[in-house]
Order: structure tokens, then sequence, then C-alpha cells
């Protein structure tokens, strides 16, 4: 088992081999998760955090300048976020939540996210598999990206779809009061409402690359996560993310006492994961 020459945190483990949860449990895994994920036990995790590429398909000859050439728009595509067509965007989806599904326990629930480009073809792929949405929660963010061309709305929000792995799922957890203090923080009141309001992640969250540019283009709010699991887990739980980036999942979850398996194929990301996981301790509650 060779450990990343950086980060003690990132292993590559040989995944032809069956894992122990213990052998890999709070680390960041560097591989393809369709390789790691079948070597995880079945009926582990109690719940899993889906970030998938968005495949947003944006034009890869074209650069994005602001209204007036004032400035050019970095382009979230990189080379993760490309396919060929819906239909290989579906499958790999396809094959991930269901490997998901295997690893969760029968009381494990699944958080997946999205915008407009992804949501709903993720949507249909998991009432296919036989998941059973709970929930769709829209993260309205406070600072979005603004539409510098003026030809349609800003885009706002993004969706995340909370599911168990079948209709009849019993025991998941639902920390309603959480639920409640959120929605209260947000927008007053007293029931607990699908709709948070969360800043994107800037400013010295934001995690930077050697070139002084941000690091990755979808890093997430650590308070998304913040929320996502002290709603759905209890500390000593064991939560999954197969598609990590930067570890914003695996750092919350060390900051709230839960166990993580985490897995990122690109060896930057998974080292810059890691370095932020060396410097995360757990919070008490
Ligand atoms: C939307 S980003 C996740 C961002 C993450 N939640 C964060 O806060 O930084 C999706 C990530 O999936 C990774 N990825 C794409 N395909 C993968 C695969 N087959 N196995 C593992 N990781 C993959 C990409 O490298 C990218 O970092």
């Amino acid at each position: 088992m060779a450990v990343s020459n950086v980060a003690r945190e990132a292993w590559r483990v040989p995944y032809s081999q069956p894992l122990d949860l213990d052998q890999v449990l709070d680390q960041i895994l560097i591989g393809d998760c369709l390789e790691v994920l079948p070597a995880l036990p079945s009926d582990s995790v109690d719940m899993v955090f889906l970030d998938p590429p968005y495949y947003l398909q944006l034009p890869t000859n074209k650069r994005l300048v602001r209204w007036g050439a004032v400035s050019e728009v970095e382009s979230p595509e990189r080379e993760w976020d490309c396919f060929s067509s819906f239909a290989e965007y579906d499958a790999l989806i396809a094959s991930v939540l269901e490997e998901c599904r295997r690893v969760m326990k029968s009381s494990a629930t699944l958080w997946v996210i999205g915008t407009y480009h992804n949501i709903y073809r993720i949507g249909a792929v998991m009432q296919d598999l036989g998941f059973w949405v709970l929930n769709n929660v829209t993260w309205f963010k406070s600072n979005p990206m603004p539409n510098w061309l003026n030809v349609r709305m800003t885009n706002a929000t993004e969706t995340l779809i909370w599911a168990v792995r079948e209709r009849s799922a019993r025991g998941y957890v639902y920390n309603a009061a959480a639920a409640k203090a959120y929605t209260r923080e947000d927008f007053g009141g007293k029931i607990a409402a699908n709709v948070w309001r969360i800043p994107l992640c800037i400013g010295h969250e934001r995690l930077k690359g050697r070139d002084g540019k941000r690091l990755h283009p979808t890093q997430k709010p650590e308070r998304l996560l913040e929320r996502v699991l002290r709603i759905s887990t209890r500390r000593g739980q064991v939560v999954l993310d197969p598609m990590a980036g930067t570890g914003t999942t695996g750092v919350v979850a060390r900051r709230l006492g839960r166990r993580f398996v985490m897995v990122e194929r690109d060896e930057d990301y998974a080292e810059a994961a890691s370095q932020r996981l060396a410097g995360t301790v757990e919070e008490g509650e």
C-alpha cells in the first residue's frame, strides 16, 4: 500500500482486493470510484454524499468573456466534466449510484447534488434503481455568479436530492431540530423547509492552486456539508463521498465527529483534501 508522497492521508490501495472498512476509514483514496467502490463491503456506510460532474456542456473552443470584454470569466469546465453524450453521462451516474446503493446500510441515506444541467437525469436514474426520494432541497446561493450577458435569469440555485435505498427503508437519521434551526436562521418561522440559504465558497475557505487561481471549480461551502451531516447523521457514523474533490465532506465530517471514506481520481485535488484534513480537528458539541 503506497502512500502519496505529499500527504499521509491520501492512499493508493490495491482495489482488486476486498477492503475492510476499518482499513480505509478517515482517508481519501486516490482512484476511480468505479474501481474503488466495488472493493468496499456491502451494507457498511450510514450516509453517502455524491457531488458528481455536472456535464455543463460548455463550448470547449470558446472563452467566456464578461460583458464588454472587461475580464475573462474562468470556465468551470475541466476534463472530468466532459462526456461524449447524455448516454455516457447517465451510464456513469447509474454505475456509481448502483455501487453506492450496495454499500449503504438498509437505514442509510444518500444525498446527490447537481444543477439544472444534470439533476433531472440523476433523479430519473435514482428512481429507476429503486431509491426512494425523501426530499429535494434547494440551495439558494446568496452570492451567485451573475449572468453577465443578460440573456436569461441568473442561476442562483443548486438542488440536492435526499433519498433512502428503497421505499420500505426504516431507521434512517433525521434530525428535525437541526433542520428547523437552519430554516429559522435563514427565513424565521418554525418549520423545517427544504430551502437553504448559503453563500458560495469564497474568501479564505476557497482553496487556491500554485498559480493563485481557485484550485477546484466546484468546491462546496463547508456550511452546506454541515447541514447535510447534522441533519442526516449522528456522531460516529460513517459517511462515503465517492467523488470528493477538495474533500469538503471529510473535513466537515472530522470536525463534527463523524467517520468518513472519500474517493477522488485527481491527485492534485486529493492532495489538497489531505492537507485540509491534516489541519482539521474534531469540535465538541
Ligand atoms: C463536483 S466535483 C466535487 C467537489 C467537492 N464536493 C468539493 O467540495 O470539492 C466532482 C469531482 O469528481 C471527480 N471525479 C470525476 N469522475 C470521477 C471518478 N470516476 N472517480 C472519482 N472521482 C471522480 C472530479 O475529479 C471532481 O473533483
